[in-house]
């Protein structure tokens, strides 16, 4: 079981500031201290938030004799409140690397030890729990829900929590929308948010479990280099401030480099850049 955090204690938040609104400006970010919560993590000394050993892993295709290895031999230490980069062409294997740090996937070989605990051998509910628990997922293609509100996103992982989590989770997800400046645009449908908006909701959907993990798969992508800029000012923040560990996949050096520290996946293999 994951270790206990602290839980934030009860507070209002600060009255949202004016903004300007004008026709397809993206919402101010709202300054660091306001409306954040105190969600610093209690880290046991020592500990890393990930430690990734050895890990290879191998698809079988159709056609093909030999399998083919997209990670061999990768290992990664990322510490909490740090930042990683990883960079690599289309198709170098980061988001199969992204999905095993998520346990969506196993690897064939290799450890990955998170939070303390060995998981590549952990039952596939544990591995859930886990997830859902401590992993934030910023994906690819970002799984909003177009129908849904902003705020209905956002509250979408609660309705796996329980007690005050699960029935407070749509002050929850409001809260946490303010933080990504999108407190005017709650009960928005995600369709009609422009780019840099849902990638926010993302964001915020990402966050609201307070995980200790974030993993952003080119959560940039599709978005103009200001909010782009943006967003990854956003992402660091919160991982730096409350202890998070976050590991970025980028194919941006420029963004890249923001990191602490940063990596390249070539044919396989992670190394420094
Ligand atoms: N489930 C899968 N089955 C077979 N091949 C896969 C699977 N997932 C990814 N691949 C292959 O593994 C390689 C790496 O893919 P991916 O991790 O998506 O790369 P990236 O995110 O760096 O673009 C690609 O050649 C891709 O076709
Ligand atoms: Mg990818």
């Amino acid at each position: 079981m994951p270790a206990e955090r602290e839980r934030p204690a009860e507070r209002e938040l600060p009255a949202e500031r004016e903004r300007p609104a004008g026709p397809g400006a993206e919402a101010a970010l709202p300054e660091p201290e306001s409306g954040r919560d105190t969600a610093a993590l209690k880290i046991p000394p020592g500990e890393n938030a990930l430690e990734v050993t050895s890990v290879t892993k191998r698809f079988r295709l159709r056609g093909r004799k030999e399998p083919l290895t997209v990670l061999d031999d990768v290992n990664l230490t990322v510490g909490y409140g740090r930042t990683a980069a990883i960079v690599g062409l289309s198709g170098a294997g980061k988001s199969t690397l992204l999905n095993i740090l998520g346990l969506l996937e196993r690897p064939d070989e290799g450890t990955v030890r998170m939070f303390g605990d060995e998981t590549t051998k952990l039952r596939e509910s544990a591995r859930a729990r886990l997830r859902g628990e401590s992993i934030g997922f910023v994906f690819q293609q970002l799984n909003l829900l177009s129908g849904r509100t902003a705020r209905e996103n956002v509250a979408a992982p609660l309705l796996y929590a329980q007690g005050r989590e699960l029935w407070r989770r749509h002050k929850l997800a409001d809260e946490a929308l303010r933080r990504v400046g999108l407190g005017e645009r709650l009960t928005a449908t995600s369709a009609s948010l422009s780019g840099g908006e849902q990638q926010r909701v993302a964001i915020a959907r990402a966050m609201i479990r307070r995980p200790r993990l974030i993993l952003a798969d080119e959560p940039t992508g599709a978005l103009d280099p200001q909010t782009a800029g943006q967003i990854m000012e956003l992402l660091f923040s919160t991982a730096r401030e409350d202890g998070r560990a976050l590991i970025l996949v980028t194919h941006d050096h420029a963004l890249a480099r923001r990191a602490d520290d940063v990596y390249l996946l070539d044919k396989g293999k992670l190394m420094p850049a």
